[in-house]
């Protein structure tokens, strides 16, 4: 079997992090290669290293067989190397195919014109490739985070990848979306591409991969065939003990509770048709729905992130207005959003900064003074109780893994002391273990007495979560369950169920 990578005793320290501590891996061609660990494992920094953006401490790169050094992102796209990061890093006010091609655009007249048809043709026969159906020119910031996803991939792939990196590429995606981008990584795994594939999600790995590296604290703790392990041992490996089972008992009786949250017919042209819904004081409120249902959409409009069209908004029994964010945390109402960048984060800033940040006047001495002692105390309460992994509060955010910059999201609204919090994709990027306490910090939430809305695209999340469950398609809501009555296939069938495609 031919080698296309081998990466023999990475080393690579950031200040105070030993990030990575003398890691081995090797990739082959025609492989589907997946790479799991906790958040802060090392994953990305490994894959980072390989694709030329962190300068290794020590240890070396072959490729094919053929020592390299691999100095920036450019050396990698010349020796074949794509990469699909973790975080979208696109440009909002540039179209598709313009991000795909970005600095190496096709030219015309002398190379004095953008040669604008040839960039747009490029960039559809590479959406053709991965079954997209979408016009090249249209502005990124007009997609989905889905399909900013997917355009990532397609960059990726323009480069002529032999080798190809892919960071939680399915984290935003869809069960339709996952499958066709599965296709498409079978399809490139046959003509002779080597796939990295980084996930934290479980029931992936026995669809798509071959073999399995398991990272921890920064090293390799093993290298296995799919074919000879276990999902219970993977995880087995990458927590260093087995997970306890982590069901939820029968939902509390809230029947009788107050209602806190009640929204009444809400109208956004067509994202948002009619919608109403209501969650009583400790209840757990699911919302189901494939991706671009509205669910998100719903979140936003009750936040005051979205103007809305008409409907009605009631808080405690009183009807509210509610124009911006700020009104929305005026009246208690929380939304930690799935877009963790555009909304959730300064990530220049140091975690307790962003902890902190939208609380500052209750951490305010004698009215004047910022405390810094009890916002370091107060951060470093929530560091703990949510196991984020940081040398420091006082670590600037962006410098954090994915999952645990999600988890100083989670932290900042848990702390605004909000009474209506909508988690919209709560556990995305996260992994098995702080997975798994995030929902018991969802489930004791709700305990407290906080009406709480989850929008998650993993349905066993949903069942997990939920008291209730709405289902959203196209806008509507297309059906209500009691989490008791409610499994997977009710509620595809609903989310499957919408005005255009019900015929009968
Ligand atoms: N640029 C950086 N500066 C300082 N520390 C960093 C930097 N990049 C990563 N780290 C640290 O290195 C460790 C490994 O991070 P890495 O991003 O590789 O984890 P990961 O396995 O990809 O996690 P996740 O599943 O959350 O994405 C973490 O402790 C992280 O905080
Ligand atoms: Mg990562």
């Amino acid at each position: 079997m031919d080698t296309l990578v081998s990466l023999r005793g990475l080393s690579k320290s950031f200040a105070g992090v030993q990030a990575l501590d003398k890691v081995s891996f090797e990739l082959r061609a025609s492989e589907v290669h997946a790479l799991m660990g906790e958040n802060g494992a090392g994953k990305s920094t490994l894959m980072k290293v390989l694709a030329g953006i962190h300068a290794r401490d020590a240890g070396e790169i072959e490729i094919e067989g053929r020592a390299v050094d691999v100095a920036s992102p450019r050396d990698a796209q010349a020796l074949g190397i794509g990469i699909v990061h973790q975080e979208l890093n696109l440009m909002r006010h540039l179209s598709a195919a313009q991000n795909i091609f970005i600095g190496r655009e096709p030219r015309r007249g002398l190379g004095l014109f953008l040669d604008e048809e040839r960039l747009n043709a490029d960039a559809r026969r590479l959406f053709a490739r991965l079954n997209l159906d979408l016009d090249p020119r249209t502005l990124v910031a007009d997609l989905t985070v889905a399909r900013q996803q997917m355009v990532e991939i397609a960059k990726a792939l323009s480069f002529d990848s032999k080798v190809l990196i892919m960071d939680e590429p399915t984290a935003a995606l869809n069960a339709q979306e996952v499958a066709d981008l599965f296709r498409v990584v079978r399809q490139l795994r046959e003509e002779g591409v080597g796939i990295v594939y980084i996930s934290h999600r479980m029931d992936e790995l026995r669809q798509i991969a071959d073999r399995v590296t398991v990272m921890r604290d920064g090293r390799t703790i093993a290298t296995v065939a799919m074919a000879d392990t276990d999902v219970a041992a993977i995880i087995h490996m990458m927590v260093g003990r087995a997970l306890e089972e982590n069901l939820r008992g029968a939902p509390p009786d809230t029947a009788r509770n107050e209602v806190a949250l009640e929204v009444r017919k809400l109208r956004r042209g067509a994202a948002i048709r009619d919608v109403s819904f209501s969650v009583r004081k400790g209840e757990i409120l699911g919302f189901a729905g494939l991706m671009g249902a509205g669910r998100t959409e719903v979140a936003r409009a009750v936040f005051g992130a979205d103007a809305i069209d008409g409907g009605e908004i009631r808080v405690h029994g009183r009807a509210v207005r509610i124009r911006t964010p700020q009104d929305a945390v005026a009246n208690g109402i929380g939304y930690l959003s799935e877009d963790r960048k555009q909304f959730g984060l300064a990530t220049a800033m140091d975690v307790q900064a962003n902890i902190a940040m939208t609380s500052m006047s209750r951490l305010l001495r004698l009215g004047m003074f910022i405390d810094q002692a009890a916002i370091a105390r107060t951060a470093d309460g929530y560091v703990r109780q949510l196991g984020i992994r940081t040398p420091s509060v006082a670590q600037p955010v962006k410098l954090l893994s994915g999952g645990n910059q999600q988890k100083v999201v989670i932290a900042k609204w848990l702390l605004r002391d909000c009474d209506i919090l909508f988690f919209d994709e709560p556990t995305r990027g996260i992994d098995v273990g702080a997975k798994a306490e995030i929902h018991k910090l969802i489930d004791a939430l709700a305990a407290q007495g906080k009406a709480i809305v989850v929008i998650s695209s993993e349905l066993p999340e949903i069942l997990r979560l939920s008291h209730r469950v709405l289902v959203m398609c196209e806008g509507r809501v297309t059906g209500e369950q009691d989490a008791r009555d409610a499994t997977q296939e009710s509620i595809m069938r609903l989310a499957t169920r919408c005005a255009s495609s019900a015929t009968h």
